[in-house]
């Protein structure tokens, strides 16, 4: 697969979410499934690795981290602290928790170094600084490689920049969450940080597989997001008949067009899927060789853009932790 910056490191162009392995859209796929993806990814060409603390409460960095022991040396592992308590969404960017929380991931992912390692959210009781210093402490000390910042917006990665470099910035965006073209990405390409897009599928709505809310399964947060509830979500669905329009058109698959006009948009997007199916990671990871016209990236930004999809990113509660302009209140 055709690589991309990320700090120090050239990574694969599209790196694996591995999130929905342990939690978030229902029930997490059996440990035989989890491998096979994450296994499968390898094979696949993909290089880049993202986890965190969070997810399933430390069952995501233990899964991660005994799948791919075999090939530690070959994939840039990056995890996630500031956030710890799973539903409760807990955030403490207090120096001395972020610290511990990296010596429980370290120990869970059973590495002597994390190559990439964000501030989940910014904790915003603590200033930026304070956070970003703890992460400088723990690459001082070899604990991790390189810094990232998750959910924040160009004002805050300035002020951090300016403690230590950022090599990573975490944020969705997808051609529903347009937030990104705001500030941030113009910040990111001034300072040298590589723009890592989460949820770039549109968390399955724009690949197409989540077209059915009442099969979303238990614990599935879907469920209490504002696109995917009531008028915004059937007004969003008409938006998907012309978007499988439009990869027809393309000769890929859906999942392929919103990855791939990701890559096409700047060459420091590293877009992170994810998936708890083989087949759908080796279709995503696809999406590597797909060429766009201008003409297709014109219609994709022209269909779905803030102006036409309806409902905001998150509940309220979700909202509040977050740091992005936005132009959905
Ligand atoms: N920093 C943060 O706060 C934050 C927040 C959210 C996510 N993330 C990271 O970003 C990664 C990706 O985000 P995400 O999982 O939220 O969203 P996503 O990648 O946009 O979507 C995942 C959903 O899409 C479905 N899907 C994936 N590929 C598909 C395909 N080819 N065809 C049909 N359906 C497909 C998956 O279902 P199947 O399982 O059935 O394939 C899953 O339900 C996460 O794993 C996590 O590492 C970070």
């Amino acid at each position: 697969m055709e690589t991309r910056r990320v700090g120090p490191f050239e990574v694969s162009a599209i790196g694996l979410g591995c999130m929905s392995l342990s939690h978030s859209y229902g029930p997490p796929p059996s440990r035989e499934q989890a491998e096979r993806v994450l296994l499968g990814a390898i094979n696949a060409g993909h290089t880049f690795f993202d986890t965190a603390a969070v997810y399933g409460l430390g069952h995501n960095e233990r899964l991660v981290g005994e799948v791919l022991k075999p090939h530690r040396d070959q994939i840039v592992l990056a995890s996630k602290c500031g956030m710890t308590r799973g539903e409760e969404r807990e955030l403490n960017g207090s120096p001395e928790r972020l610290k511990q929380t990296c010596d429980e991931s370290l120990a869970r992912l059973g590495v002597d170094v994390i190559d990439l390692y964000y501030l989940h959210r910014w904790d915003k009781r603590v200033p930026i600084e304070e956070s970003v210093g703890a992460l400088a402490d723990l690459v001082k000390a070899g604990k991790i490689r390189s810094i990232g910042l998750s959910e924040v917006g160009a004002v805050t990665l300035r002020k951090a920049h300016a403690v230590h470099p950022i090599a990573a910035l975490q944020t969705e965006y997808s051609p529903w969450t347009r937030n990104p073209e705001i500030a941030v990405l113009d910040a990111c390409r001034e300072l040298g940080v590589a723009f890592i897009a989460f949820s770039p599928v549109a968390r399955g709505f724009l690949a197409g597989g989540a077209s059915d809310p009442e099969k979303f399964g238990p614990g599935d947060f879907r469920k209490g997001m504002p696109r995917f509830l009531g008028d915004a979500f059937a007004s969003n669905l008409k938006l998907l008949e012309a978007f499988t329009a439009l990869a027809q058109e393309a000769g890929c698959t859906r999942a392929q067009l919103c990855l791939a006009w990701l890559l096409h948009k700047d060459l420091i997007i590293v877009p992170i899927p994810g998936t708890s199916r083989p087949k759908h990671m080796s279709e995503n990871a696809g999406a590597a060789a797909v060429n766009l016209s201008s003409e297709i990236i014109a219609k994709v930004d022209e269909l779905v853009n803030e102006r036409t999809v309806a409902g905001g990113r998150y509940p309220p509660a979700m909202q509040a932790t977050v740091d992005t302009e936005d132009w959905v209140a």
